[in-house]
């Protein structure tokens, strides 16, 4: 695997690759890799003839300082998974590399009101950092696809939004979630949970799942009310369970109207807040 590379050498290095005729996929993550992550990598390696990581702690993402500061770096550990799995090439760029002085970076598009949905009511201005880094990277990676994962389902919808309306030459595979055997979302923030709070973090999985096996007799509305009832337990703090459209990512009055449906929510674990989303309908 070739890492650590700048941002002209690797433009140089996946310009050959596509002379050559190999078709290049693109996994962006904050590192601390985990089997979900993985999971992207294989999907892409199945799909393409190179692999491109890349490993980049966005700071325009996060709005509290001190969530950036406490997010996991174990690049070391990152790098021993991908030659495992492997990767090509890791792109680990400096902050100045992704937003160089004087370079205008900012992306120009309108998000239709998905921003403000669900995350974005408690993370003002993550998706434009969200939106910028990603842009940002594929003007430099050019992939032919770009891997994602499910669980930030309000990410990809955004990231999709920007692709198309930009009409950007690259395809977005969403590969689903992975979990824990409880059920529990694979996160790099999950290794921040309290031990006896991570003993209980299965409720967020099962409390989604009886919202698919009882959305029969329920309205959107009752369903979320009472999955936030069956997570509110102690050391628990259900944000947010909402029933959405898929691909409008506005909450809906019934299931029967909509062919495309999710649940998606975000629940404070003792002090690590984690999201999670089912597809109940599509
Ligand atoms: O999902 C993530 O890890 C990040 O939001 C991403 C897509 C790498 C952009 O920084």
């Amino acid at each position: 695997m070739k890492r650590k590379i700048k941002v002209s050498t690797l433009q140089k290095a996946i310009t050959k690759e596509h002379n050559k005729g190999k078709s290049v996929g693109f996994v962006p993550t904050m590192g601390a890799l985990h089997e979900g992550h993985m999971s992207l990598i294989k999907m892409a390696r199945e799909q393409c003839d190179v692999v491109v990581c890349s490993i980049f702690v966005n700071p325009t993402q996060f709005n509290e300082k001190s969530d950036l500061k406490k997010y996991p770096r174990t690049l070391k550990q990152d790098m021993a998974m991908l030659i495992e799995e492997g990767t090509d090439y890791l792109f680990h760029p400096s902050v100045d590399e992704i937003y160089p002085d004087g370079e205008d970076i900012s992306v120009e598009i309108d998000l239709n009101g998905l921003d403000r949905q669900m995350e974005g009511a408690f993370r003002p201005g993550h998706f434009e950092g969200v939106v910028q880094v990603v842009h940002r990277l594929l003007d430099i990676v050019k992939p032919d696809k770009l891997f994602m994962g499910q669980k930030d389902f309000q990410q990809f919808t955004i990231i999709q939004n920007m692709i198309d309306q930009l009409k950007m030459p690259v395809d977005l595979v969403v590969c689903p979630i992975m979990r824990e055997e409880d059920g529990l979302a694979m996160s790099s923030r999950n290794r921040r949970l309290d031990p006896d709070i991570r003993k209980k973090a299965g409720i967020l999985n099962k409390s989604l799942k009886w919202i698919k096996k009882n959305m029969d007799e329920l309205t959107p509305a009752q369903a979320s009310k009472e999955a936030i009832n069956k997570m509110t337990i102690p050391g628990f703090k259900p944000e947010y369970v909402t029933i959405i459209n898929g691909k409008t990512l506005k909450p809906i009055r019934s299931f029967e109207s909509h062919d495309y449906v999710v649940v998606c929510t975000a629940v404070w674990a003792g002090e690590v807040r984690l999201i999670d989303n089912l597809i109940l309908k599509k």
